[in-house]
């Protein structure tokens, strides 16, 4: 079975070590690498609340977690709608888990033949197909520009739009085998890596809730209390960098992070997942 590495798990304790915990908001649970982690080392939490969008992660952090099941409730919803209640903590370790992405029935992955889907929350019903082989070409120009920063988004979605005309696009190496007639290969990266990264973000509405979901949950942290993010990529680590400044301004939170964090060369070397990654943490003082 494919796991998931935590990223900067030690980065997250040392950031944590200082406060006694109460409640935890943890809202992208995954398979609970972090959550084992934290919980092991804060046996002071008394709720750790485990939340994902997707209900195979939330399976995978159950069974995960078991030793701490007493603590531990498990929610089904975006993080942006959190519980009641202040925390102590909140993490957000966004993107996407390894498993999500080696199970190529999921879609996410340009590598493995899958249905063109990409959802992580399964019963929602729009998924990357619906855009690919429905949104105009100008719509998909747009999305690969803006999302995925492709400087060929215009020349990828005519050959898609062109494509299409005769048949539909299923499956994710038809899309990327689509892709690769545009974009040479750079580097190591795969030519779809771009255009599928907007896809997940457009099927899963990764950013134009982000900002406000981070300010919203900032105001649920008790004095003290510390919110930790971990994106992927640029586009997301923007979003949040203003959000924390915009917060730091306000004098109520301060940056634990004027630069974001980024993994070790060692960590890198052992999980190549985690090198576009970067930390940002925040803590509220009134
Ligand atoms: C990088 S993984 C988290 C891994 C986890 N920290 C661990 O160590 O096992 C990101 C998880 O966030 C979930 N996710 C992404 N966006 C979400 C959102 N807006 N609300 C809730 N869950 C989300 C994904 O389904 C995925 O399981």
């Amino acid at each position: 079975m494919i796991s998931h590495i935590p990223v900067m798990k030690k980065e997250v304790l040392a950031l944590l070590e200082d406060l006694a915990l109460e409640t935890v908001f943890d809202g992208t649970c995954g398979g609970g690498g972090h959550a084992g982690e934290i919980l092991g080392v804060h046996p002071e939490i008394k709720r750790y609340i485990a939340c994902d969008k997707d209900t195979y992660a939330l399976a995978r952090a159950k069974e995960a977690l078991q030793g701490f099941s007493d603590k531990v409730a498990f929610i089904h919803a975006p993080f942006s709608l959190p519980p009641e209640g202040a925390f102590s903590a909140i993490l957000l370790d966004l993107g996407v888990s390894s498993f999500q992405l080696y199970m190529p029935e999921r879609g996410f992955s340009f590598m493995r033949e899958g249905p063109l889907d990409m959802r992580m929350d399964q019963s929602q019903d729009f998924c990357a197909a619906d855009i690919i082989n429905a949104w105009s070409k100008e719509e998909l120009s747009q999305l690969f520009f803006e999302y995925g920063e492709e400087r060929k988004a215009k020349q990828v979605a005519a050959l898609i739009v062109e494509r299409r005309r005769k048949q539909k696009f299923t499956t994710t190496l038809d899309l990327a085998e689509c892709v690769a007639k545009i974009i040479p290969r750079r580097g190591k990266a795969h030519p779809a890596t771009k255009i599928f990264q907007a896809l997940r973000i457009a099927v899963n509405d990764e950013l134009s809730t982000l900002h406000n979901a981070i300010q919203a949950l900032a105001a649920k942290l008790a004095v003290g209390g510390k919110m930790i993010v971990i994106t992927f990529h640029s586009l997301e680590d923007r979003i949040v960098k203003y959000a924390f400044r915009e917060l730091a301004r306000t004098k109520n939170f301060s940056l634990l992070t004027k630069k974001p964090v980024v993994p070790s060369r060692a960590e890198i070397a052992e999980n190549p997942r985690a090198r576009s990654s970067k930390l940002r943490g925040m803590q509220r003082l009134v």
